[in-house]
């Protein structure tokens, strides 16, 4: 399977994915590009440093989100992939890109969906609004993008406790460690071995 990833920060759910193609626990799967949608994203040197092309398409670069949702769909289209995997993409996927790739996209969210997810929630403000409800458990979730916000068929969701004292950042590096670089990883072994 060809996959491309795009991702918009750090890039940990992009190492993952390479580490897990790599040991082989991503089984018959490439990645052929990443694409960021931030110049500066660390994500981008994790993949010149793996040999993997990188490609930046910035909403800054363009006139109007029409012109870069555009150049987003071209740059897709040319690459053709087997699956989409936005790891860390803060960016809205247009809704023709959706229509097109139906059940080719998967997204990891960084909690237990249907909680702390929809518009706005993203990142850190996850797990802020996660420790300000008090839940007790929090978690991550793949799922398969449809034309809503963290609204399409889940895959796959680890649970992960919430501890005293966590901060945000604590429990974000938590979430990330105990179910997001496992989950993800593994959704993408399922999809490309049936
Ligand atoms: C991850 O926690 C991911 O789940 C989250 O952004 C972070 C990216 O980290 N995604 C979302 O919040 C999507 N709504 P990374 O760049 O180190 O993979």
């Amino acid at each position: 399977m060809r996959i491309v990833v795009l991702v918009s920060g750090g890039g940990t759910n992009l190492q993952a994915i390479i580490d897990g193609i790599k040991n082989n626990t991503i089984r018959n799967t490439r990645i052929v590009e990443v694409v960021s949608n931030n110049a500066g994203a660390y994500a981008l040197t994790r993949a010149k440093d793996n040999g993997i092309e990188g490609k930046c398409i910035s909403p800054k670069d363009y006139d109007s989100r029409d012109e870069f949702n555009k150049a987003l769909v071209e740059e897709i289209d040319k690459v053709n992939p087997d699956l989409i995997v936005l790891a860390g993409f803060l960016v809205n996927i247009p809704a023709e890109m959706v229509a097109k790739y139906e059940r080719k996209i998967i997204n990891i969210h960084p909690s237990l969906i249907p909680s702390f997810c929809g518009k706005g929630y993203y990142g850190l403000k996850v797990h802020e609004a996660a420790l300000n409800r008090g839940v007790k458990v929090t978690g991550a979730t793949v799922h398969f993008v449809d034309e809503g916000t963290d609204t399409g068929p889940i895959i796959l969701q680890k649970a992960v406790e919430v501890k005293d004292g966590d901060t945000p950042e604590v429990l974000q590096r938590r979430v990330m460690e105990e179910a997001e670089w496992v989950i993800l990883p593994k959704a993408i072994d399922m999809l490309a071995n049936g």
